[in-house]
């Protein structure tokens, strides 16, 4: 059951200014979770090494932790990254579906950004009473429509703002955890000032994306400093939970920079691209994959595709799934073929109807072909 009980709730609470089309839609929906354990801090129960699913716009959205909660879990999931300001508009109803999220995927993290402390109260509020385990802040987003507004990465360089942030989102927050996703520097390596500042607000989490903003995502990752991240840690606050990211391609890289690094654990970004098999550590047939791609979409268009509030009836583009293919149709005969078929395709029944064409017709699993052909 997603968490829609909760705006109903909300609705209930704030005389019925949450009251949309889309809200009632949500109504028909209950949750069995209710913040059970909010007061407590979830982080501090986790197995270790921690593997999390990295926030990641249009792509970590609910559809796509469906198929990691039914392929093999991390241990904790984030949600994409949610406009502070965006929450508290009278569009708000439009970014909800963001934070959707179903029992078995918690716990879940939902993550925020912004830059106006006064949003944050009232937004930590909001995701509290959705039923998250945990607010997470972005300080590391180098999109330039995010920077613009102060927020992402360019609070980098507004450390006192960053601060203030923080104790905002704690305000609000009902006693949840509060972390942050941030970089190791903005224009060179700043940890040595940089996360003090951080630490010194005693997070109960804390992810260090391992390059400055200006690298983006174009250089390798600086695991050599992951070790300075956590000692760091180490002197500023040993109880914050400290996770690096970049660059992880498996779950055996996985642990093994968690234990090269003293890290309590990973967050992997492009690493699971059509590999909602990365935790479980399962490795897919060809078919697998191709059935996986099909229900994948499926439970997008279900997800999505009705929207009353809208007239052409989508909550998400269908184009969000075109990268998904590209990840998962990869790597195997005919797939070069297969990825471009799929890009013409606008409806889930499209989708399956080349997947069965290409499975029935021209694939066959390596364990299917007749060892007496030539
Ligand atoms: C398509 C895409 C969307 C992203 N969206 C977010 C986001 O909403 N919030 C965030 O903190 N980072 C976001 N990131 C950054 C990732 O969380 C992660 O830090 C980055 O990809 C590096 O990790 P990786 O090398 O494992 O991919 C995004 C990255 C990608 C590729």
């Amino acid at each position: 059951m997603r968490n829609g009980r909760k705006i109903e709730k909300m609705e209930k609470q704030e005389g019925g200014r949450w009251a949309s089309a889309y809200a009632q839609r949500l109504l028909y929906e209950t949750l069995l979770y209710d913040t059970m354990g909010a007061m407590k801090n979830f982080w501090d129960g986790l197995k270790r090494p921690i593997f999390a699913v990295a926030p990641m716009a249009n792509v970590t959205d609910e559809a796509f932790r469906r198929m990691f909660a039914e392929c093999g879990r991390p241990t904790v999931f984030w949600t994409e990254f949610v406009s502070v300001e965006g929450l508290l508009s009278s569009g708000k109803e439009h970014l909800l579906p963001d934070l959707w999220f179903e029992k078995d995927e918690h716990p879940i993290v939902a993550q925020i950004f912004g830059a106006k402390p006064e949003q944050f109260a009232p937004a930590a509020e909001i995701i509290y009473k959705l039923g998250f385990d945990g607010i997470d802040i972005n300080m590391g987003c180098p999109d330039r429509a995010v920077e613009k507004q102060g927020a992402g990465a360019a609070l980098i360089k507004q450390p006192e703002l960053a601060k203030q942030i923080i104790r905002a989102t704690k305000e609000g927050a009902h006693g949840l955890p509060v972390s942050v996703k941030t970089r190791i520097g903005y224009t060179k390596n700043q940890l040595a000032e940089w996360l003090p500042a951080l630490l010194e607000e005693d997070l109960a989490a804390l992810t260090v994306h391992l390059r400055t903003r200006s690298e983006m995502s174009k250089v390798a990752a600086h695991w050599e400093l992951a070790p300075e991240v956590v000692a760091l840690r180490d002197r500023y606050a040993p109880k914050t939970v400290a996770i690096g990211n970049g660059d992880v391609a498996s779950l055996d890289d996985a642990r093994m920079k968690t234990k090269a690094s003293g890290l309590d654990g990973i967050m992997i970004g492009r690493g699971i691209f059509g590999n909602p098999w990365f935790f479980g550590g399962a490795t897919p047939t060809v078919r697998e994959k191709i059935e996986r791609l099909v229900r994948h979409t499926e439970v997008f268009e279900s997800l999505y595709k009705s929207d009353l509030t809208k007239k052409e009836g989508k909550i998400k583009n269908f184009e969000v799934m075109k990268k998904h293919y590209k990840a998962y149709a990869n790597g195997f005969d005919g797939a070069k073929e297969l990825r471009i078929r799929l890009m013409d395709a606008e409806s889930a029944a499209e989708v399956k109807a080349v997947a069965e064409e290409f499975l029935t017709g021209t694939h066959k699993e390596p364990a299917d072909v007749d060892p007496a052909l030539p």
